[in-house]
C-alpha cells in the first residue's frame, strides 16, 4: 500500500532546479500559484533533509485561498535525524513526520534535541539500516491515510523514489532559462541508470504554458 505520488518541480530548459549557488527562484507568478493550488490538494508533501538545510521551506499554502487545514502533513526524509529544532516545517502550521533511519534511532531518542521537537509535536518514524527505507515509509504514510502525496525534491531523493518505482506522475515547470554548471543540481541525481534500457519511460498526459514557463504532466510507466 502506499499514496499516489506526484513529483512536482520547477526546473530550467538544461534541467537544472537550483544553481551551484543554491539559487532556485525560476518560475513564473502563475506557475507558484498552480504549486500552491496542488499543495491544498494533496494529504502529504515530503522532501529531503538536503532541502530542509538549503531552503528552509515551509511547505504550506499561501498563494490561494487557503484555511490552516488545507496544509498538507509534511514529511521529511532524514536518515540522521538532522533537521533544525527551528525549521519552519516543524512549526505549527500542520502535522509533521520526519523519518529517519535504524542505526540513529537510540542515539537520537535519547539526545535533547529529541526533546525540543517532542514538545512542538513533531512525530518520528524509522526505518531502513542507515538509510531510509522509502518503501517502508510510503506503506506507513498509506496506513496513516495519507492517499495524496506531493514529492518536491531535491534531486537525490527524487531519484531514489523513482528508482523505488514509487512515483506516479511527474508534474514539471519549465522556465525559459539556462544556467548550466557541472555542480548545479538537476531534477533527477543520485547515482543515475547506467543505459537507456533501464531509463524509466515517461506517457505526456497534458502540457500547457503558465506565464512564460511550460508546464509538463507525465505519467509515470511501471
Ligand atoms: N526547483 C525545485 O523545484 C526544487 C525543489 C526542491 C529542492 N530543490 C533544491 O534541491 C536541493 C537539495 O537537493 P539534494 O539532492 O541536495 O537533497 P534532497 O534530495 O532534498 O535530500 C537528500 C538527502 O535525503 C536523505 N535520504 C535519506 N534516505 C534517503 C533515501 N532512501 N534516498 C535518498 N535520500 C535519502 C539523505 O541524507 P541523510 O543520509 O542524511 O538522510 C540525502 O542526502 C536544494 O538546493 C534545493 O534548493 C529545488
Amino acid at each position: 500500500m502506499k499514496p499516489y505520488v506526484i513529483l512536482n518541480a520547477g526546473m530550467t530548459i538544461d534541467g537544472k532546479i537550483v544553481t551551484a549557488k543554491n539559487s532556485s527562484n525560476m518560475s513564473s507568478e502563475e506557475s507558484l500559484i498552480r504549486v500552491h493550488k496542488l499543495r491544498k490538494n494533496m494529504d502529504a508533501i515530503m522532501v529531503g533533509i538536503g532541502t530542509v538545510l538549503a531552503d528552509n521551506p515551509r511547505l504550506n499554502v499561501r498563494k490561494v485561498d487557503a484555511n490552516p487545514e488545507d496544509n498538507p502533513i509534511r514529511i521529511v526524509v532524514d536518515s540522521k535525524c538532522r533537521t533544525p529544532t527551528g525549521a519552519y516545517i516543524t512549526n505549527n502550521d500542520a502535522r509533521t513526520i520526519i523519518a529517519g533511519a535504524n542505526e540513529f534511532k537510540h542515539d537520537f531518542l535519547t539526545s535533547d534535541r529529541y526533546n525540543v521537537f517532542k514538545q512542538k509535536d513533531v512525530e518520528f518514524f524509522f526505518s531502513g539500516d542507515t538509510h531510509v527505507d522509502l518503501t517502508v515509509l510510503m506503506n506507513y504514510l498509506a496506513n496513516e491515510g495519507i492517499k495524496t502525496l506531493m514529492l518536491e525534491g531535491g534531486s537525490t531523493l527524487n531519484f531514489s523514489m523513482l528508482k523505488e518505482a514509487l512515483i506516479d506522475e511527474i508534474n514539471v515547470s519549465i522556465a525559459p532559462k539556462v544556467v548550466g554548471g557541472v555542480n548545479a543540481k538537476t531534477l533527477f541525481d543520485g547515482e543515475g541508470f547506467d543505459t537507456m534500457d533501464d531509463a524509466v519511460n515517461l506517457d505526456l498526459m497534458d502540457s500547457f504554458f503558465l506565464g512564460k514557463d511550460l508546464i509538463l504532466k507525465y505519467k509515470v510507466l511501471k
